[in-house]
């Protein structure tokens, strides 16, 4: 976590874990046409919607009550491709394996829509979430102050700010990456669904429906009045998840790894915290920079 980012093809990536993993990724990993992926910016919530897309595509195979869910971390529960091509194409083993890898045909990852591989691209269907930068930036700064080695001096707020509006940071620039899924969403909204963790909060059935239906899966009548949605809501809710035992121990492969443990994608799971944590002047500048960038694109937050 403390690996530095270098830039290639204009996006900011860590060289062993993101880079290799994309560029591998590219040049060896042969999806199905039935697999479904995940992409995302970091901390634009990936955890939400892996538990989501997992409930969903297993909910003839898992009962609610005795769900996988219950027991493994979302990030845990089918795997995140960079990691996994390392994993499996190089004798480096990152400790990203999932529990459940074979029947799910579902991946997870950030790479930018202009560097996934080709095959990704022409035969699977991808959906993106985006989140308000201002958002993703405060939360990214949390994960970021929690994981920083101690002896390295706290990035501030303002530092931080700096390097986020300058687009560098994991996976960045933020508003290119967000831009290139959204292009291609409308492009091709048959491969690509562009999905807002806001409109999730606000609208959660409707948005959950449309994912379903995205991923072929949509669910029957009989399954929404037997309130199939609402409980796969209430199982994936940030205030279910982030109290049970497995996302709070603070041990798991990961932290070996990255010192990245399961509670550490739980923090709020709210819509708006940047603004509470940002200066009037720091909302201004990352408004200023969403406006410039995204406004005459039709994708606003
Ligand atoms: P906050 O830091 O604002 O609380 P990611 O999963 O992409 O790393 O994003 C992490 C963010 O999503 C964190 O935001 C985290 O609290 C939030 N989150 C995690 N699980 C969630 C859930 N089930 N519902 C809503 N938000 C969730």
């Amino acid at each position: 976590m403390s690996e530095h980012l270098l830039k290639y093809n204009h996006f900011w990536l860590t060289p062993t874990h993101a880079l290799k993993g994309t560029l591998l990724a590219q040049h060896h990993f042969s999806p199905h046409p039935s697999d479904l992926f995940l992409a995302s910016l970091p901390k634009s919530g990936t955890t939400w919607l892996r538990s989501l897309m997992f409930s969903i595509i297993n909910r003839h195979t898992f009962h609610i009550t005795n769900h996988p869910l219950l027991t493994t971390n979302p990030h845990d529960c089918f795997p995140f491709l960079e990691a996994h091509v390392c994993a499996n194409y190089t004798t480096t083993h990152l400790g990203d394996d999932s529990m459940f890898p074979s029947d799910n045909n579902l991946y997870a990852t950030h790479i930018p829509f202009s560097l996934l591989p080709v095959s990704v691209k022409d035969h699977c269907k991808t959906v993106y979430v985006a989140r308000d930068p201002k958002d993703v930036f405060i939360s990214k700064w949390h994960f970021m102050s929690e994981l920083r080695p101690k002896q390295l001096p706290p990035l501030t707020l303002e530092d931080a700010l700096e390097l986020f509006c300058d687009g560098v940071s994991h996976y960045g620039p933020y508003w290119n990456h967000a831009l290139e899924y959204w292009k291609a969403s409308l492009e091709h909204p048959e491969k690509v669904m562009f999905m807002k963790y806001e409109d999730i909060m606000r609208e959660p059935s409707v948005q959950v429906k449309r994912l379903a239906h995205f991923m072929g899966q949509p669910f029957t009548e009989a399954e929404e009045s037997d309130g199939e949605i609402e409980g796969i809501i209430r199982l994936c809710s940030f205030e279910h998840l982030s109290k049970l035992d497995v996302n709070t121990i603070t041990s798991n492969p990961r932290a070996a790894n990255f010192g990245v443990e399961n509670k550490h994608f739980f923090r709020k799971g709210v819509v708006g915290d940047g603004k509470n944590k940002l200066s009037p002047q720091m909302i201004h500048r990352l408004d200023q920079i969403t406006d410039q960038k995204l406004l005459a694109t039709g994708l606003c937050f």
